[in-house]
């Protein structure tokens, strides 16, 4: 199975980029200041699929969500990755099929998609660059 590799230097702070990833849509976030303290904020026991934003991310690049864009309810793409896009009400990604909002660590919180936005594996092979696969 092949690899995909993401040139991160271009993506601003509060901006999300789709790529692809073995045909799938690819969300790379990175995460404001904001988005990572309302992240930590979040009690686990507020989730339905319990993860703190530190198990999401690699130790020491809290600010890079690297995600599916693939809703885990019935597999549409969310929005909140591009221009302008909505984020819905929690900040991070929205599902328009059905109304699933997901928050700014890719963690479900209203709506019927049961889990998260999946992580896929990957690594930081630079500061500025990450292989994915
Ligand atoms: Fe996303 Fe149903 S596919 S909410």
């Amino acid at each position: 199975l092949s690899s995909t590799e993401v040139d991160l230097s271009a993506i601003q702070p509060g901006q999300s980029v789709k790529a692809t990833f073995r045909k799938q849509p690819l969300f790379v976030r990175n995460l404001t200041p904001q988005e990572i303290a309302a992240a930590d904020a979040t009690p686990l026991s507020e989730l339905r699929d319990p993860q703190t934003l530190a198990e999401r991310t690699k130790e020491g690049k809290a600010n890079w969500l690297v995600t599916l864009g693939v809703c885990t309810h019935l597999g549409c793409v969310p929005l909140g990755a591009g221009e302008g896009e909505n984020k819905g009400a929690f900040g991070g990604y929205f599902c328009p099929c059905h109304g699933s909002a997901y928050d700014t660590a890719g963690r479900i919180r209203s709506g019927p998609a049961p889990t998260n936005l999946a992580v896929p594996d990957y690594e930081f092979t630079s500061d500025t660059t990450i292989l994915v696969g």
